[in-house]
C-alpha cells in the first residue's frame, strides 16, 4: 500500500477508536464529556498516533493482529497530547482562543470545565493503555514510558520551563532541552511505545528513541517557525503569538534563518538515525520487509515539512 494511503487508513482507524473510547456527550456530566470529545475529535494531525503504528511497522513489519494493542497506545498518546493542548491554551498559560480551527476549550465551554477535561483526558489515556491487549510486561513498559514522558521530567517539566522563560532569553542548549521536554518527550514516547508493543529488541529501542528525540526537537522548531511565518487560518491556531507574548523560541532567539538552519541540521541527523534503524536486524514479532521503515521515514519528513 502506498504510504499516503496507509497513513490515511491509520488516521481513520485512530479517529474511530478515540470516538468509541471517549465518554458519550449525552451522559452526565455532559459538559465535561462534551469538552473531552471537543478537545480530542477536532482537526488534529494525529502525528503521535501515526508514529506509534509506523514505529511498530518499522521494527516488525505490517501485521493485522497486534494492531489492537497499538490502537490503545495510539489513543493514549493522543489523549495526553490533547490534554496538554487544552491546558497550554488556558489563560494562566498561553491564553489562546483558537485551536484546531475553532475556539479553545475554555472559550467554547468554561475554564473550570477545560481544566477538568484536561485532567480527565490524562486519566483516560492511562486507562486505555492499561487495557491494551498485549503481554503484561509490554503494557507496563509502555505505561512507564508514557508516564515519564507526560510528567515533570517530560511534557509538564518542559511547559514549566516555557512559562519560566517567557519574557526571558535562554541559551540555544537550554532552549533545545526545553523543546525536548515540552514537545519531544511525547513524540519520543509515541515512537518508543510502538516498538515496545511489537517486541523491539534493545538496539531497536535505542534507535527508535533517538529517532523520537530528534523528531520531537525538529517538530517544535518547525512549530516555532510556523508561528512566525504562517497565518492563523492555515495553522488553525493564533499565528504570531510567540513574539507577541515574549516566548523563548528558536525564532525569537536565532531569527528565521537561524531557526531554519537548526531545523535542517536536526532533519539530517534524523535521516541518519532512520537509516541506522533500517540497517538493523529486524527482530520484532513478525518478519519485516526491506521497506518496513518507509512509513516512519515518510511521516518524519512530512512532520518537519508541514504547513500547519
Ligand atoms: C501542537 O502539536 C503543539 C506542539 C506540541 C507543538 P500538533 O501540531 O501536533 O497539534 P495537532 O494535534 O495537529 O492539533
Ligand atoms: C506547546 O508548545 C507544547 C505543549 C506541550 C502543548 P506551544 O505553546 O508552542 O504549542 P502551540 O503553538 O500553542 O500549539
Ligand atoms: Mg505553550
Ligand atoms: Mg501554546
Ligand atoms: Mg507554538
Amino acid at each position: 500500500m502506498a504510504v499516503e494511503a496507509k497513513l490515511e487508513a491509520w488516521r481513520a482507524r485512530i479517529d474511530a477508536f478515540l470516538d468509541a473510547r471517549l465518554p458519550p456527550a449525552d451522559e452526565a456530566p455532559e459538559a465535561l464529556h462534551a469538552a473531552m470529545r471537543y478537545a480530542v475529535l477536532g482537526q488534529g494531525k494525529r502525528l503521535r498516533p501515526l508514529l506509534v503504528y509506523a514505529a511498530a511497522e518499522a521494527v516488525a513489519g505490517p501485521g493485522p493482529e497486534p494492531m489492537a494493542a497499538l490502537d490503545h497506545a495510539a489513543a493514549a498518546i493522543e489523549l495526553v497530547h490533547a490534554y496538554s493542548l487544552v491546558h497550554d491554551d488556558l489563560p494562566a498559560m498561553d491564553d489562546d482562543a483558537l485551536r484546531r480551527g475553532r475556539p479553545t476549550v475554555h472559550i467554547a465551554f468554561d475554564e473550570a470545565t477545560a481544566i477538568l477535561a484536561g485532567d480527565a483526558l490524562q486519566s483516560a489515556a492511562f486507562e486505555v493503555l492499561a487495557a491494551a491487549p498485549a503481554a503484561p510486561e509490554r503494557v507496563v513498559a509502555a505505561l512507564r514510558e508514557l508516564a515519564r514522558a507526560a510528567g515533570a521530567s517530560g511534557m509538564c517539566g518542559g511547559q514549566a520551563i516555557d512559562m519560566a522563560m517567557t519574557g526571558r532569553m535562554q541559551s540555544v542548549d537550554a532552549l533545545a532541552a526545553m523543546h525536548r521536554k515540552k514537545t519531544g518527550a511525547l513524540i519520543e514516547a509515541a515512537v518508543v511505545m510502538g516498538g515496545l508493543l511489537r517486541g523491539a529488541d534493545e538496539a531497536q529501542l535505542v534507535a527508535l528513541r533517538r529517532i523520537g528525540t530528534l523528531l520531537g526537537l525538529g517538530f517544535q522548531i518547525k512549530d516555532d517557525l510556523l508561528d512566525a511565518e504562517a497565518d492563523s487560518m492555515t495553522l488553525g491556531k493564533t499565528a504570531g503569538k510567540d513574539a507577541a507574548q515574549g516566548k523563548s523560541t528558536y525564532v525569537t532567539l536565532l531569527g528565521l534563518e537561524g531557526a531554519r538552519g537548526r531545523l535542517e541540521a536536526v532533519a539530517s541527523e534524523l535521516d541518519e538515525a532512520l537509516t541506522l534503524l533500517a540497517a538493523q536486524h529486524q527482530s520484532g514479532d513478525a518478519p519485516a520487509t526491506k521497506d518496513s521503515g518507509q512509513a516512519l521515514s515518510d511521516l518524519a519528513a512530512m512532520a518537519l515539512r508541514r504547513s500547519r
